[in-house]
């Protein structure tokens, strides 16, 4: 029994204006062909021999989440609500411990996912997890891997060791490492990118849990064991979630475990996780140009516009990111782009 496990938590600041508090971009509609981010995660799994999947996502977005996926024609799916954010580690145990109350739970395997992620070719993507599953059946912590491309800080790096089953053990994990070390990562040509997506068996996540954190454990047990569920929602105990200390998968199991494997997925995977990736994915005219929305480039080169309610005119600009919503405009050098988060900060500290 492999239950898909969707991540759809995240805040996606990197994406504001556009992506908000109240509304981030796994709900938005960013995806080729007008889905939003998360129907396109739910709907790559389509022809794969899975459970319907179990959603995991902040309480503020329950309707959101249920009416995207009621959109898409899923049916008997079940919404983890966190009152909080405790990020992934606290999420994905929420998952593994409900999954846990299922029969056949002794051999339940979590195919951990990203609601907000590009991936193109979704036959290679399928092929990737069948490959993976015998790892994970088998006791693994699976992650999938992505061929680097560029010395970004923002993922994670996989360092491949032996070859292990449709993989490779893996001999070091390094959540977000710094500028050069990323660049020796990528010289070297041993190192994949955590793609941020895992599978493995519900019970070693929280074996692993148990050992690396003992109190995460504790307080997501409690906070399942007092979750009040009715057919779509399962809300987890407010004050046992909320005592959950907050750290990631990747720093507190994975870069950890000794029985961690990484499956390479050749699927041009991307994070939409900045103005400059969807740039990047999107389709462009001779120029380099992006534009979405309603909008006029004049002599502009390799910019990207967004225009959600008014017109937008660019005249002699290069690398320009341009995104246009009713309350705010932001203009950004298009490498620098990981900076808008900074604006939220700001936004937050001001309010
Ligand atoms: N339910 C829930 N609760 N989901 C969450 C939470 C949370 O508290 N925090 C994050 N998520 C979801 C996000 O919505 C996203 O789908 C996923 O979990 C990953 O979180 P990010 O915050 O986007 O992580 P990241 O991009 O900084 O880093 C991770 O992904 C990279 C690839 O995109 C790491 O796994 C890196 O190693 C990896 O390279
Ligand atoms: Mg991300």
């Amino acid at each position: 029994q492999v239950i898909p496990v969707i991540m759809a938590g995240g805040s996606g600041t990197r994406l504001w204006p556009l992506s908000r508090v109240q509304y981030p971009k796994q709900f938005l509609p960013l995806a080729p062909g007008g889905q939003t981010l998360l129907q396109a995660t739910v709907q790559r799994l389509a022809g794969l021999d899975v459970a319907s999947p179990l959603l995991i996502c902040n309480e503020e977005h329950r309707f959101l989440a249920a009416e995207q996926l009621r959109a898409i024609g899923v049916e008997g799916a079940r919404i983890l609500l966190e009152p909080a954010g405790r990020n992934t580690a606290p999420a994905i145990a929420l998952a593994a411990l409900q999954a846990s109350k299922l029969p056949a739970a002794d051999d339940a395997v979590l195919l951990v996912l990203a609601a907000d992620h590009f991936i193109p070719d979704v036959a290679a993507f399928q092929r990737c997890v069948h490959a993976a599953l015998p790892l994970a059946q088998a006791g693994k912590l699976v992650a999938y891997g992505v061929v680097p491309t560029h010395a970004e800080t923002g993922y994670g790096y996989i360092e491949q060791g032996a070859a292990s089953g449709a993989g490779f053990v893996i001999s070091r994990f390094v959540e977000k490492p710094d500028a050069l070390a990323a660049q020796g990562y990528l010289e070297s040509g041993r190192f994949l990118w955590n793609s941020g997506m895992f599978m493995f068996k519900a019970r070693r996540y929280i074996q692993e849990l148990e050992r690396f954190a003992p109190d995460m454990l504790k307080a997501c047990q409690a906070a399942i064991a007092g979750a009040h569920e009715d057919l779509t929602f399962v809300r987890v105990d407010k004050a046992s979630f909320e005592a959950c200390p907050s750290d990631s998968i990747d720093y507190v199991v994975m870069e950890k475990t000794a029985d961690a494997v990484v499956v390479p997925l050749g699927a041009g995977w991307t994070d939409v996780g900045s103005w400059s990736a969807l740039w990047d994915v999107s389709p462009k005219d001779d120029a380099g140009n992006a534009v979405q929305g309603d909008a006029i480039l004049q002599d502009s080169v390799g910019t990207y516009v967004h225009a959600s309610n008014r017109l937008v005119a660019t005249v002699g600009v290069q690398n320009l990111v341009v995104v246009e919503t009713k309350d705010a405009v932001l203009v950004a050098s298009k490498d620098r782009v990981q900076d808008v988060k900074k604006v939220v900060e700001q936004l937050k500290a001001d309010s």
